[in-house]
């Protein structure tokens, strides 16, 4: 049975920007050998609300928002990796991304920390600064959903303004590569 990873993608630019380019890295670092999938979700290409805050949820596993959030979640469930990739807006992730951090936090909080024991990796994207607080803001979400966090030979960021810049820092792609290689190889490790 083939492992399962997801990629979320809090880009505006969705599947033509730097931090989809960014998760290519990745995605063909894991799907090397042909036994994971990486499966990338672009939330600029979803409906997804933000949280109204009013614990429906709870002991339901399930949204009453009738929006996308339900299915990414039942995707998030189903997977044994979740990647969060954010672009740096204003020094933190974009409003898109705190949104799925928001919904599926809370889904995976009010139902027993379904999330527990998935892997997770974050990426990030900045023109120029500011990363590092996308990166710790994505790495508490694994935190507090007790999701082990996999990491590379430096913070897994990549420099990048204009789409199609990702190719021009080389340190950065090597460093996406490293994390497709830990991730590949500690999942592996998990499910022999
Ligand atoms: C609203 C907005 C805010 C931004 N803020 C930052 C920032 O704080 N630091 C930075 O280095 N780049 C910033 N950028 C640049 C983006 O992080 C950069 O263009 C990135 O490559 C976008 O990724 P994408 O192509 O996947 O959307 C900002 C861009 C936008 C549109």
């Amino acid at each position: 049975m083939k492992l399962k990873v997801i990629a979320v993608n809090g880009s505006a630019r969705g599947s033509a920007g730097n931090t989809a380019a960014a998760i290519m890295v990745v995605k063909k670092m894991l799907e090397r050998s042909g036994d994971i999938n990486c499966s990338v979700i672009h939330l600029k290409d979803k409906h997804v609300n933000p949280c109204n805050g009013c614990l429906a949820c709870k002991e339901k596993n399930e949204c009453i928002q009738d929006d996308d959030m339900n299915g990414i979640y039942r995707m998030a469930q189903d997977a044994d990796a979740i990647i969060l990739a954010s672009p740096t807006y204003f020094s933190n992730v974009t409003s898109r991304m705190q949104m799925f951090i928001e919904r599926c936090g809370i889904l995976a909080r009010a139902n027993g920390d379904t999330l527990k024991g998935k892997l997770g990796a974050s990426i990030t994207v900045a023109r120029r600064a500011g990363e590092n607080f996308v990166y710790a803001a994505l790495n508490y979400f694994f935190g507090i959903a007790q999701m082990p966090i996999v990491t590379s030979s430096y913070w897994n960021n990549i420099l990048a303004g204009a789409p199609g810049e990702t190719k021009d820092d080389e340190e950065g792609i090597e460093v996406l590569k490293q994390l497709g290689k830990n991730l590949e190889a500690i999942l592996r490790k998990l499910n022999k």
